[in-house]
C-alpha cells in the first residue's frame, strides 16, 4: 500500500510540524522530506487529511517557502527557521533557545497528553487550558521567549489541527490515542480506528473551531517583541 506509514530513513527530512512528517511518514508527502512545493503539500494535505486548500492552509504553505532559499520548494526540516513559522512554546517541541526545536519532546509533550484527566478525550477547554499551562512553563525555563500576537494565533490554529486532523471539526473533540499516536509516533492511528475526516475541514467549520479555542482562553502578549515579524531566510 503506497500509504502505509513507514518511519523515516536516517536519510529522510522531518522537521516541527508533526502534521507534514505525518503525511510524509505516509508517503502522501514524498517519503525523503524535500523539494516540496506549494501543489504538493496542498494536495498532501486534502488527500491525507480532508483538509481544503484554504486561505489559511495556502498561506501557511507560501510562509514555508520563506524558511527556504529554494526558489519555489522547501524541505521539512527548513521549517524549523524560528521566527517564520517555528514558534516558542511549542506542544511537543522544546523552543529554539533552549537547544531542539525540531524533535519530539516527551516532557514537552506531557502537558497536553495528561490534560484532561478523567475522560479519554480532548476538546477545546483543554486546548485552550494547554496553551496557558504551556506558556506559564515555558516563561520559567526561557524568560526571553517571544509570545506576540503572532505567537498566540499561530498557536490556537495548531491546536485546532490536532482536534481536527485527529477528532472531529464540529465538535472539536478528539480521542486522546489518536493524538498521542499522531504526536509520539507521526502516524495516521488507522489500526486503532481512526478515519480521515468525513466532513471536509474547510473554512467554515475550522474558523468556528479555532473561535470556540480563543474564546476558552485568557492570553496577554508578553516579551519585548511588540511587532510581530515574520522572518525571511
Ligand atoms: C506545527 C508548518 C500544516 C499540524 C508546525 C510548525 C511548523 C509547521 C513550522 C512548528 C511550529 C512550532 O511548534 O514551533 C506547517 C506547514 C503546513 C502545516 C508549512 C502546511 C501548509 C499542518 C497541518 C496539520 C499540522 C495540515 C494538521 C494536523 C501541526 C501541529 C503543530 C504544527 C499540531 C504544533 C506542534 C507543536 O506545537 O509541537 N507546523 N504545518 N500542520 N503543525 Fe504544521
Ligand atoms: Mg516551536
Amino acid at each position: 500500500n503506497a500509504h502505509q506509514w513507514q518511519a523515516p530513513l536516517p536519510t529522510d527530512l522531518r522537521g516541527p510540524c508533526p502534521g507534514l512528517n505525518t503525511l510524509a511518514n505516509h508517503g502522501f508527502l514524498p517519503r525523503n522530506g524535500s523539494n516540496i512545493t506549494i501543489p504538493i503539500v496542498l494536495k498532501a494535505i486534502n488527500d491525507g487529511f480532508n483538509f481544503e486548500s484554504t486561505n489559511l492552509i495556502r498561506s501557511g504553505a507560501k510562509l514555508g517557502l520563506f524558511t527556504t532559499d529554494a526558489e519555489d520548494s522547501f524541505n521539512l526540516n527548513d521549517l524549523a527557521l524560528h521566527g517564520t513559522l517555528e514558534h516558542d512554546v511549542s506542544l511537543s517541541r522544546s523552543d529554539f533557545a533552549l537547544g531542539d526545536n525540531i524533535h519530539f519532546n516527551e516532557t514537552v509533550f506531557s502537558t497536553l497528553a495528561n490534560s484532561n484527566p478523567g475522560v479519554d478525550f480532548y476538546n477545546v477547554t483543554s486546548a485552550a487550558q494547554v496553551l496557558e499551562q504551556r506558556l506559564a512553563e515555558d516563561n520559567i525555563l526561557n524568560p526571553t521567549l517571544i509570545n506576540t500576537v503572532k505567537e498566540f494565533t499561530v498557536r490556537i490554529v495548531e491546536s485546532g489541527f490536532y482536534l481536527s486532523v485527529m477528532g472531529n471539526v464540529t465538535t472539536g473533540v478528539a480521542p486522546k490515542n489518536f493524538v498521542q499516536i499522531f504526536f509520539q509516533e507521526e502516524r495516521l492511528p488507522l489500526e486503532e480506528g481512526w478515519k480521515r475526516s468525513e466532513v471536509p475541514i474547510g473554512d467554515d467549520n475550522f474558523n468556528a473551531l479555532l473561535a470556540g479555542i480563543k474564546n476558552a482562553s485568557t492570553w496577554a502578549p508578553s516579551g519585548e517583541v511588540i511587532c510581530p515579524w515574520i522572518r525571511i531566510q
